[in-house]
């Protein structure tokens, strides 16, 4: 605990698991919480642990300098915050949005606040809730940078790291939409993936060990494919995109013979060819990304 935390105080509006992950959090770095949420019952353990329950999200908002809002989307975020009893509460205080939507969203959101004279910043949460108070927590904020500076010692009593994106206060959304794109293509994957091994007598307890030798491969392509995405040049040096596309479609050959959707591999399987009619087929996997958004 520091002296920081010690002397703040915070306001954590949205009691789902996340949200009670975070007052948590706060509670056991000495920080003065203050919690609501629309359906009463999910405080109780943090009353316990020393939380104070407002009545209403005016009453919370108004009770500390740093409103923490986690609700499932900005539509939930809108209902709560973007009421007149609610806006006067806030103004002169700062909101931090946690709640994952589109940059878009949190752009008009910002605006919103703007309008009502309330300090805003935009996060993102890239871990699960058990993180959330450990060094593994991932945090992405965005918007003011003395706004952020100024929350920044609450903030570290959620442990784990913070990263500041930028004035942009879209930019954690963004970022966040990008990862979760990498996420739930890859759980697609390996959905698909579990279901093939099953219908070739393979169980998902066989197939971990080298699920995950397969998983590693991943993390050095990012690397590599930053500097190819970045540079425009797509090396298919020692596996060219002709190549993938065979591998691609031996998958979509052997989960339709066992009846299986193939429609995720045969999106890929898709992209990848009409790269090779554009006579890319010497490149990388990764020149997809200059069909889906061509570089300027
Ligand atoms: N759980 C995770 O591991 C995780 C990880 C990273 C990011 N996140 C993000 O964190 C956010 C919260 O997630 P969560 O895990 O706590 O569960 P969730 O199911 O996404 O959100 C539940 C919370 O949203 C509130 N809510 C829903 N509709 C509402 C409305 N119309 N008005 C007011 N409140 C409303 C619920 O209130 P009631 O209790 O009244 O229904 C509850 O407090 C989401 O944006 C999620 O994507 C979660």
């Amino acid at each position: 605990m520091t002296s920081n935390t010690q002397q703040s105080a915070v306001t954590v509006l949205g009691l789902g698991p996340m949200g009670r992950a975070l007052a948590g959090a706060f509670l056991a770095a000495g920080v003065r919480t203050t919690v609501w949420n629309r359906t009463p019952g999910k405080e109780r353990e943090l009353v316990e642990r020393g939380a104070a329950v407002a009545r209403s999200p005016e009453e919370a908002a108004g009770a500390s300098p740093l409103t923490v809002i986690c609700v499932v989307n900005y539509d939930a975020v809108d209902a709560v915050v973007r009421r007149p009893e609610v806006a006067d509460a806030l103004k002169g205080r700062t909101l931090v949005n946690l709640t994952a939507d589109t940059p878009d969203r949190a752009r008009d959101t910002a605006a919103w606040a703007g309008d009502h004279g309330i300090g805003y910043l935009d996060g993102a949460i890239m871990t699960p809730t058990p993180t959330i108070g450990t060094p593994a927590g991932v945090f992405l904020h965005s918007g003011p940078e003395e706004l952020y500076r100024a929350h920044r010692p609450t903030l570290d009593a959620l442990g784990g790291t913070h990263t500041h994106l930028g004035a942009d206060v879209g930019r954690a959304a963004a970022y966040d939409i990008a990862l979760l794109d990498i996420f739930w293509t890859a759980m697609a994957g390996y959905a698909h993936a579990l279901a093939v091994a099953r219908a070739e007598g393979i169980s998902a307890r066989e197939l971990a060990p080298f699920a995950q030798g397969i998983g590693a491969i991943l993390p050095p392509l990012f690397e590599e494919g930053a500097a190819d995405a970045d540079s425009g040049t797509y090396s298919g040096e020692g596996n060219p995109i002709t190549s993938a596309v065979s591998s691609m479609a031996h998958i979509v050959h052997t989960s339709e013979a066992h009846g299986i959707d193939a429609s995720v591999m045969r999106a890929a399987e898709g992209l990848a060819r009409r790269v090779i009619g554009q006579g890319h087929g010497d490149d990388g996997f990764l020149r997809v990304t200059e069909l889906l958004n061509p570089s300027a």
